[in-house]
């Protein structure tokens, strides 16, 4: 992707990562300890399944957000610990069904799980995780928590059948894709820090709303971000097959962009190419053409970097101090990882 972007600025994946796995070590070691823990059943094909998406990485940015909100706030606790885990277990649970219905054969770098256990494992043993999320909130005892994750989990099953709704429609106003992204992904990112900030005590109920907001919005910046790189990203850097949007007829938005910057000619190209009928095996390449060609690929970038800084600004009424900043490098990162 064409870089864009004050290099020099921007701290790297790497640094940040680093910064804040250090920074969150007892916090991620609990947390991590937690993922294996609560993945436990006597049918082995839970622990398995469960073990081998969850020891593949992953860039455990959710449980961060979590972690660094409550600290942000004043200081995290087992209650948090339990709430980082639920939320990697939504998430977790949400990637085992997404790559069954996108049909996605590559997740974290290795086989995506449906590959090696078969759909209809992937389905139950996300509903396992989904259900054990569910068990790690109740222990919190803490109803308002309870609330925002569940109303969180119901919004990205509505937003991934809205996406399906909507597949191949090529003429997909902005406001709707928007209003998928938020639905899918933000809002998650939004309960996640939502529910860190709550856990951590009184200084949390006064920041909540401004770690909601900073959540939402990095939430957008990053699912832009990640439509952007399946057409510019490296398959070894996303661990992902670059192009699965594209065969799965979705209209993202570079997409959306370069369709409606492009010539008629080009337009016609998309309404074939979206379709997966008509799609032939040389039409990604001129895809990725025309969204490097018509400044899609950038405008997109800029659109993200839009929304990082709303997460940003929302940060403003935290108190200061290295978690603020933490936050605030999050938000930097999920746009920079496009360089
Ligand atoms: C993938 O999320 C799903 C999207 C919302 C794009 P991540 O890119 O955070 O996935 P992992 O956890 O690091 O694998
Ligand atoms: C990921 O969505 C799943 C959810 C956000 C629920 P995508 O389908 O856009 O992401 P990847 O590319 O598979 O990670
Ligand atoms: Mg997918
Ligand atoms: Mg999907």
């Amino acid at each position: 992707m064409t870089a864009q972007t004050h290099p020099s600025k921007t701290p790297s994946y790497a640094d940040i990562v680093d910064r804040m796995q250090s920074m969150l070590a007892d916090d991620l070691e609990a947390t991590e300890r937690l993922l294996i823990e609560r993945a436990k059943s006597p049918v082995d094909v839970i622990p398995d399944l469960s073990g081998y998406i969850v020891s593949a990485g992953g860039k455990r940015l959710r449980p961060m957000i979590t972690l660094i909100a409550a600290h942000a706030c004043g200081s995290t606790n087992p209650g948090t610990h339990a709430l980082a885990t639920a939320v990697e277990f939504i998430h977790t649970a949400t990637l085992l069904h997404d790559d069954v219905v996108d049909d996605s054969d590559l997740r974290r770098g290795k086989k995506a799980a449906k590959n090696v256990w078969g759909n209809n494992a992937s389905i139950l043993v996300g509903d396992f995780l989904f259900a054990r999320a569910f068990t790690l909130m109740v222990e919190t005892g803490n109803l308002e928590i309870l609330k925002i994750l569940s109303n969180a989990s119901s919004v990205i099953a509505e937003g991934e059948v809205h996406q399906l709704a909507a597949a191949s429609r090529t003429d997909l106003p902005t406001e709707e894709y928007l209003a998928i992204v938020e639905a899918k992904t933000a809002a998650l990112f939004e309960a996640a820090a939502e529910a860190g900030a709550l856990s951590s005590g009184p200084d949390g109920e006064i920041h909540a709303a401004a770690l909601a907001s900073y959540g939402k919005n990095l939430g957008l910046a990053f699912q832009i971000v990640d439509d952007a790189l399946d057409y510019g990203g490296t398959t070894s850097v996303i661990g992902k097959a670059v192009g699965d949007d594209f065969r799965e007829g979705k209209s993202t938005l570079p997409v959306i962009i370069a369709r409606r910057r492009g010539s008629a000619e080009d337009q016609a190209f998309w309404d074939r190419a979206l379709n997966i009928e008509t799609q032939e095996e040389a039409d990604l390449a001129h895809a990725i053409h025309l969204i490097r060609s018509t400044g899609a690929a950038e405008a997109t970038v800029i659109e993200a970097q839009a929304y990082a800084d709303l997460a940003k600004a929302a940060l403003r009424s935290l108190p200061q101090g290295v978690w603020r900043d933490a936050l605030s490098d999050l938000a930097d990162f999920c746009v920079s990882r496009v360089h």
